[in-house]
């Protein structure tokens, strides 16, 4: 675990990919991701990241939270973790007999919510759905021996305050007025994200 200040922020997964052979009559060959992640930090910090999981437990598990963030008002005080970006990185190795298959699929089960996926370096597909599964075709950015790919999640809070700006800045309406009642977070029109993340059942 690396802590220090201000420099990129980067987590690392630390899970096994699932290869399945899918339809052998059209040659596909599907690497299936599972991930189930939220958000991000203003110190960097990197630590080992299971998926999925979720970016809390993550923390909590690598020592970087320190108590429950369920208890008195733990909520408020890792506030913090939401308003940061968080990349998901991993290596995984390809062979030629994967490379001989007319598709290789990258395959997100889940990502929570707003990113930018990688492999080696190139942009392969953006999310801002929780609700949906991804999938891309990536086989021209794969090469024999060690890949990486990454998923860079953007603060889910801020990117609806941002996108709720753009809303009122165009329309000069503001779909949903937002109320600090209750500790909450403003914008959740703006997002396909679950509800609890914006204090809804809190
Ligand atoms: C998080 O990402 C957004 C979108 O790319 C960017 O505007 C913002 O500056 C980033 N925040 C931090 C703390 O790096």
């Amino acid at each position: 675990m690396f802590l220090g200040q201000k420099c990129h922020k980067r987590r690392v997964f630390n899970t096994r990919w699932h290869r399945l052979v899918g339809n052998q009559s059209k040659q596909i060959y599907v690497i299936i991701m599972l991930i189930n992640i939220t958000t991000m930090v203003i110190t960097a910090i990197q630590v080992k990241a299971r998926v999925p999981g979720s970016i809390y437990s993550d923390l909590r598990r690598e020592g970087v939270l320190k108590e429950s963030l369920l208890s008195g008002d733990n909520d408020l005080k890792y506030r913090w973790v939401s308003y940061d970006n968080w990349t998901f990185e991993r290596t995984f190795n390809v062979d030629e007999k994967i490379l001989s298959k007319q598709y290789v699929y990258l395959l997100a089960n889940g990502i929570d919510t707003v990113s930018e996926v990688t492999v080696n370096g190139r942009l392969i597909g953006r999310t801002d759905n929780q609700f949906i599964r991804y999938k891309w075709d990536v086989k021209h950015v794969l090469k024999v021996g060690q890949n990486t790919v990454r998923v860079s999640i953007q603060s889910a809070p801020l990117y609806s305050m941002q996108k709720s700006k753009e809303y009122k800045e165009k329309y000069k309406y503001e779909v949903y007025p937002c109320t600090k009642t209750d500790n909450n977070e403003c914008n959740y029109d703006f997002i396909r994200k679950m509800a609890a993340s914006y204090s809804w059942d809190w």
